[in-house]
């Protein structure tokens, strides 16, 4: 079993980088067979900063439609807990008014940050609003029937690697590591 120490902590894997990038393929066909079915237009795809720069980049490079990207810095989390309160900076060239907008999320665990997000930019009247999540924790059952489209469902304990970091490390990791439970 793969393990890794970080400040302390030790973490084994979860899911290695062939899954990651099988349920990528995956995921991008689904989103090309939804857009390909109802719209012939720019998908305009907001990607949650840090987390989920890397899911981006390998995600964006499968799909078959025209794209514009923004990039939104959002934090709730410090160390391996959520802060509970939502910061986010929107672009200032953020144009959905009457567009489909997809958002890409590294990770949904409480919800909290795309739906404050989510009420933030629905006041710009997009006309199709999607969520796309690599992974969401499945322990609240209201807010996994909210995200569009889901890579993994996954247990509760904290995750690293792939775009997520503990305290800003291991986000240059391609496998993502679970917190071990006795930690
Ligand atoms: P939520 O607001 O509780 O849904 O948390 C969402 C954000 O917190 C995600 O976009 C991540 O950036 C971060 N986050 C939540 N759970 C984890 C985790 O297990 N590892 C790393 N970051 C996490
Ligand atoms: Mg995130």
């Amino acid at each position: 079993m793969k393990e890794l120490a970080l400040d302390n902590k030790l973490f084994e894997i979860y899911l290695s980088e062939d899954e990651i990038q099988a349920r990528i393929r995956m995921l991008s066909n689904e989103i090309n067979e939804y857009y390909d079915d109802i719209y012939n237009e720019p998908v305009h795809i907001i990607v949650m900063m840090n987390g989920a720069f890397l899911f981006a980049a390998d995600i964006v490079r499968q799909l078959d439609f025209p794209l514009h990207m923004y990039f939104v810095k959002a934090s709730s989390y410090e160390g391996v807990k959520s802060k509970g309160n939502v910061d986010f900076q929107l672009p200032d060239d953020l144009d959905i008014t009457n567009k489909n907008v997809l958002v890409l999320e590294d990770i949904v665990d409480t919800g909290k940050t795309f739906q404050v997000f989510l009420k933030e930019i629905i006041k710009d009247k997009p006309k199709d609003l999607k969520i796309c999540s690599l992974l969401v924790k499945h322990k609240n059952q209201d807010i996994v029937e909210k995200i569009d489209f889901a890579g993994f469902m996954i247990e509760d304990p904290f995750v690293i690697g792939y775009g997520m970091d503990y305290n800003g490390k291991a986000r240059d990791l391609k496998d993502i590591y679970m917190l071990k439970k006795s930690e």
